[in-house]
């Protein structure tokens, strides 16, 4: 079954158990929020309550007794991941009309510099080695359009006629979610998929559509690469945050930053609300509704859900950690620093203990988490922080810590820790292991 989530107007229902609002009393310095005692609540109707949906039991338990996900659904997943649009075209052409910029002044130069990438294996023998031979021209519009009609642009899905013109353009969750290895050029390689793509600069993109007003321009505009405000077209806010990674998420029982929900409540949320696909969006803990019909959502979360489930996060580079001083820093993660009180497990976060933090307990702006559903923080699951070139930070959900060393900093600060210079290298370097 799915995570319990579905768009709105089919049958599954979401157990959300709703964080208690912040404990105000000042006395408990913990003020830790724990969620599973409302779990019993029990709310049916998807459209009409003031959740999503809901059902009995916490649907992220189920997730840890399911045994190996189905092989057929996490095919169907990855292709629908990579290249399901689910109509978004509606929005990225007849609104935005991307399509005619992309066909009239979007060379591959262009494109890569701001940020999309090629998958390597799309392009016929024949085109790589034109490309390596120089004899394609990459400052010419046409050579995206043949790129586009070779389906080698992550995540961008476009329609080419057989006059060679882009007529359609529509984007997936490859576009933000994905990102390659370089193996062939800078920008061009082999897909890796869940890892986010911090060169992706989303506003950049959005603000070359004729369609968008000058406010809004400014504001796209302003984002920079790797950011993205997925709540912007719902309050009018600007506050993006970085682009995080879609894997290792399988042991997770809440996503995004404010743990709001379970993934496929994500999933449709962003399919829904920021890709513009089509399908009916439901969540009246933040005012959300928005009915872009036909659903051409809910049928595909259960595979998408076990694509994400099967992306596992990259391990350490070898040769770029120090082993030994790694070590020595996995004892000050866990003593010392105080980091496992919060980061604890496997999958480093408390989340599946039901805790989420307050803004003023992990010293974060509560900006942005006033904006989501439990204005709280979870507990960052831990995951593939130091990948260079493509993972190299920054760090935190506005991305206000630079570097891992920013990152120690900020906690020796804000909980008086003492380390010497050797236990924070050390610290350091047990972060780029995770
Ligand atoms: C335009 C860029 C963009 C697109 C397209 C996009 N996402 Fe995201 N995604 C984000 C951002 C930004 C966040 C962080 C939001 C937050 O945590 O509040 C996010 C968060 C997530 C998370 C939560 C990660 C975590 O650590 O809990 C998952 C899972 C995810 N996205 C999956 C998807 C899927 C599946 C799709 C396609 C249906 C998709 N995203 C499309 C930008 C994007
Ligand atoms: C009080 C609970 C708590 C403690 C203690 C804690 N963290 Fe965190 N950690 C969080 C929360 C919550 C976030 C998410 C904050 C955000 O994104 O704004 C986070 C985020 C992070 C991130 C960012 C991950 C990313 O991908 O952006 C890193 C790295 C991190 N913590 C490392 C540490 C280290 C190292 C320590 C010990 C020195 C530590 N944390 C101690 C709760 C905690």
């Amino acid at each position: 079954m799915l995570d319990g989530y579905s768009a709105c107007g089919l049958g599954e229902g979401l157990p959300s158990p709703l964080p208690l609002a912040s404990n105000t009393n000042v006395e408990n310095l913990q003020m830790r929020v724990a969620w599973l005692g409302l779990a019993g609540t029990v709310l049916l109707g998807a459209c009409t309550s003031d959740r999503p949906t809901a059902a009995e039991s916490p649907p992220a338990d189920a997730l840890f007794s399911e045994g190996p996900q189905d092989p057929g659904s996490i095919a169907a997943g990855m292709a629908i991941f990579r290249n399901e649009t689910y109509g978004d075209e509606t929005f990225w052409t007849d609104t935005l009309h991307l399509h005619e910029v992309i066909r009239s002044s979007v060379s591959p130069a262009t494109a890569l510099a701001v940020g999309l990438k090629v998958d390597v294996d799309a392009l016929p023998e024949a085109v790589r080695s034109a490309i390596k031979a120089h004899t394609v021209d990459l400052n010419d519009p046409a050579t995206t359009v043949t790129l586009l009609k070779l389906n080698a642009v992550l995540g961008v899905i476009g329609k080419v006629d057989d006059k060679n013109t882009l007529t359609r353009v529509g984007i997936t969750c490859a576009f933000c979610h994905s990102t390659v290895d370089n193996s062939f050029a800078p920008g061009i390689g082999h897909r890796l998929d869940g890892w986010p793509n911090r060169n992706l600069n989303v506003g950049a993109i959005v603000a070359l559509s004729p369609a968008v007003t000058p406010a809004q321009r400014a504001v796209f505009n302003s984002w920079g690469p790797g950011r993205y405000d997925p709540r912007f077209n719902i309050d009018g806010k600007n506050m993006p945050v970085v682009i995080p990674p879609a894997f290792g998420l399988r042991h997770v029982k809440r996503e995004i930053f404010t743990g709001d929900d379970t993934i496929s409540y994500w999933n449709a949320y962003v399919a829904i609300t920021q890709m513009h696909g089509h399908g009916h969006f439901v969540d009246r803990r933040i005012g959300v509704d928005v009915n872009n019909p036909p659903d051409l959502v809910s049928s595909k979360l259960a595979a998408l859900r076990a694509y994400q489930f099967s992306l596992e996060a990259p391990n350490a580079i070898p040769g770029t950690v120090d082993a030994e001083a790694a070590k020595r820093g996995h004892m000050v993660f866990n003593s010392v620093a105080k980091c496992s009180t919060c980061h604890v497990g496997s999958v480093f976060t408390d989340v599946n203990q039901g805790v989420l933090h307050t803004p003023a307990e992990d010293g974060q702006d509560p900006a942005y988490a006033q904006r989501s559903v439990t204005k709280l923080y979870r507990t960052t699951p831990l995951r593939a922080l130091w990948h260079p070139p493509q993972l190299t930070g920054p760090y935190f959900h506005d991305g206000s810590a630079a570097t891992l060393a920013d990152v120690v900093d900020h906690y020796v600060k804000l909980q008086g820790i003492k380390l010497t210079d050797r236990q924070r290298a050390d610290l350091i370097e047990y972060l780029k292991t995770l």
